[in-house]
């Protein structure tokens, strides 16, 4: 069975004092099949990390450089989001590849790094409005899942999320049979790729805009396996209820 993923991605947002909704999420009573992992700002790392220690809630960051170490100012290394306690990070974000350029090959090669130094990689995949109104969702998404995953997946160092870039910050939501077609068109490439018994344990999120409200729905969808939620995980009180309808899901 695949186990379900809640992420939060904070964005570039927290400071000391969003430490407190952590810790609120951390002592809440856990769920043996729900996985919960918090992607703060880099400066929180190191501190979300105590925070949730000896829960069961992990830290990630939002992106790693390519290269192990060297002249990259302002970057950060896989080993360094280990060595601050983090397990995970997010690649390929749509505002990654939007603000910094970052291509499918970019991703890949990050995802590899990411994995050489053990972190566990989710890799993002979405198609724009535009994409989206020529008809061109699923070949968009194929491509991205084709450059961005590199061939060692496992079901063990890759999540998948599916953030459709126009559904992102909006309030707007696909229709549940929108969001069925890309997860099963998902699930597909990755058994073809990487065969049926990785390809099925790779966990598969949505994300864009959601919310209390409307998740119990979206993680009614078949090979739905969690979220990536940004503004939603920003408050406690808005994140603990999404967690809880994935878990009862
Ligand atoms: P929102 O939940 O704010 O739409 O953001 C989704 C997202 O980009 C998560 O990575």
């Amino acid at each position: 069975m695949r186990r379900k993923l809640a992420a939060g991605n904070w964005k570039m947002n927290g400071t000391s004092a969003a430490l407190a909704e952590l810790e609120a999420l951390s002592a809440a009573p856990a769920d043996a099949n729900t996985d919960i992992l918090i992607c703060p700002p880099a400066t929180l790392i190191t501190r979300a990390a105590q925070v949730v220690s000896d829960t069961s809630v992990y830290i990630g960051g939002q992106d790693c450089h390519a290269a192990t170490s060297g002249a990259h100012t302002g970057d950060i290394a896989a080993d360094m989001l280990i060595d601050a306690g983090a397990s995970h990070v997010i690649l390929g974000h749509s505002e990654r590849r939007e603000d910094h350029g970052e291509r499918n090959e970019d991703v890949r090669t990050k995802a590899q790094t990411a994995w050489d130094s053990g972190l566990v990689t989710v890799i993002c995949v979405g198609e724009t409005l535009s994409e989206r109104e020529a008809d061109n969702t699923l070949d968009i998404i194929g491509g991205q899942l084709a450059g961005s995953i590199p061939d060692a997946a496992t079901g063990e160092n890759l999540v998948v999320a599916y953030e459709p870039v126009w559904a992102i910050g909006t309030g707007k939501v696909p229709t549940l049979a929108q969001i069925g077609d890309v997860h099963d068109f998902i699930r597909m490439r990755l058994e073809r790729r990487f065969g049926e018994g990785v390809g099925r344990t790779v966990p598969v999120l949505y994300g864009g805009s959601v919310k209390p409200t409307n998740a119990t729905e979206i993680f009614s969808v078949s090979n739905v396996d969690g979220a990536l939620v940004g503004g939603a995980s920003l408050k406690a009180a808005d994140f603990q209820p999404i967690i809880d309808a994935l878990a009862a899901s």
